[in-house]
């Protein structure tokens, strides 16, 4: 009988984060001053983030400590499992060999916490009282309420509309730990105001509610910002799972042959990636192919540009290099909300501009109906993101079936749907919709786009 769970004691818990700008071919392009559109420097981002955190955003040091504080939080949940995925490589009769890394057992469900705990430590330890923030789904934002409460900060959480009238138990996740949640287009801030008066109705996007929680953090002086995905260190702080995972699939005996994660920023993707592309770059595993899964509804990397964009709707960010459908551009309301983003991590992108990594883009039915068969199968439902990853899993294993090869596909898990069942409703009521690309909209966010440099 396959070993199934491949479990790690706690000393085994990473003691330091993987830094992947030190391994990168090319640096990445700076980030750019909008008004200026010269390179920012850490004064620009002081009033957004605590310095270590700005200093993390920029190090090329390949290991940075975790401090022990936050290893202590981890220590709630991590390491977390790595399953051989048997019963689903049954039910798809395949020869390949299936695992996942399972972040759905972190309090808030998902592998945000590993992000929110490490900015709350450093906010704390630099004496900011609030953290602001968005959320999409309500993953991130439940991350960062659960986070401030073990950090003792106050957090106000702005939620994307569509998820906070789908989601309400997210909302109230948020609250139980003490967070202010409000739907974002809302009136609190002046970006939102503005949305507002264009479309009342506005379904909101993450894009939006950046602009809104940024806004509040500029203006108030016991006030930061939090950003759950796309910046270079929220990526390294997500590297204690694919540091783990490398671990439990030496324990295993294998050598994975493909990757896959679901990308909306970027950060459970390459957290989980990035310790194992540690090897590909240094030449020693040119054969690992490493996929990332978006939504067709939201394809930043399949069908965006690659060109300098802000990071929000409303125009308060640095602008990034990145691919990105503009900023102004409002996905469609598709369920799986962590991955309505307009843009890209700035990392996530330069790896797949050179060609390092591939990215395929999936319909919201088919991806549902590989989360109901992973279900079915292993008996976990998968958040409605995570469910990308495992429908383009799903196809690789169907494709291994065809040509008889047993290659080790290996893909992070990285939430659970338990507060997703009325997207679940509606896929088993027939009433899911898929959108298709909405080239006219995309080309009109692009036109708007700032020009920097070539
Ligand atoms: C469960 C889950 N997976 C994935 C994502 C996408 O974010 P990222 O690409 O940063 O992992 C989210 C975002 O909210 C999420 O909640």
């Amino acid at each position: 009988m396959p070993q199934i769970k491949f479990l790690l004691d706690e000393k085994d818990l990473p003691t330091r984060w993987y830094n992947i700008q030190a391994d990168l071919p090319q640096p990445l392009p700076p980030v750019i001053h909008p008004g200026t559109l010269q390179p920012i420097g850490p004064a620009d981002l002081a009033p957004l983030f605590p310095m270590e955190i700005i200093k993390q955003e920029v190090s090329q040091e390949r290991w940075i400590d975790i401090p022990e504080p936050v290893r202590d939080v981890y220590r709630q949940w991590r390491p977390t499992p790595l399953y051989r995925a048997r019963r689903l490589e049954q039910a798809l009769d395949t020869p390949a060999r299936i695992y996942y890394k399972w972040e759905g057992v972190s309090p808030a469900g998902s592998h945000k916490p590993n992000t929110a705990v490490a900015q709350a430590y450093y906010n704390k330890q630099e004496g900011v009282r609030r953290l602001t923030t968005e959320t999409g789904a309500g993953q991130w934002g439940s991350a960062l309420a659960f986070a401030c409460q073990a950090f003792d900060l106050e957090c106000k959480v702005y939620m994307v509309r569509v998820s906070y009238d789908q989601k309400p138990y997210r909302r109230l996740m948020m609250e139980c730990w003490g967070a202010r949640v409000l739907p974002s287009p809302s009136t609190d801030t002046r970006a939102g105001r503005a949305v507002l008066a264009k479309d009342p109705s506005s379904p909101g996007s993450l894009g939006i509610a950046i602009s809104e929680a940024v806004e509040e953090a500029v203006q108030r002086e016991d006030t930061k910002y939090s950003l759950g995905s796309v910046l270079n260190h929220v990526l390294m702080h997500q590297t204690v799972i694919g540091l783990e995972a490398r671990l439990q699939l030496e324990q295993a005996g294998e050598r994975p042959d493909v990757l896959v994660g679901c990308i909306g920023g970027g950060s459970n993707f390459g957290g989980f990636a990035f310790p194992f592309l540690a090897d590909k770059l240094a030449g020693r595993r040119k054969d690992l192919r490493v996929v990332a899964v978006e939504p067709q509804a939201c394809p930043s990397l399949t069908k965006g540009a690659y060109v300098y964009d802000f990071g929000d709707t409303g125009q308060m960010t640095p602008l990034v290099k990145m691919y990105t459908l503009g900023h102004s551009f409002i996905p469609a309301p598709i369920h799986a909300g962590g991955l309505r983003y307009h843009g890209m991590a700035p990392l996530v992108c330069a790896l797949y501009d050179q060609k390092v990594i591939e990215a395929v883009a999936v319909h919201q039915n088919p991806t549902f109906e590989a989360a109901l068969t992973f279900a079915r199968a292993e008996g976990f439902l998968p958040a409605p993101e995570a469910a990308h990853a495992i429908r383009t899993v799903i196809d690789e294993a169907l494709r291994c079936k065809q040509s008889g090869e047993r290659k080790v596909i290996a893909f992070n898990f990285c939430g659970h749907g338990h507060f997703d069942l009325s997207a679940y409703e509606r896929y088993l009521g027939g009433k899911l919709e898929d959108y298709e690309y909405p080239t006219e909209k995309v080309k009109e966010a692009l036109a708007g786009l700032p020009r920097v440099g070539g």
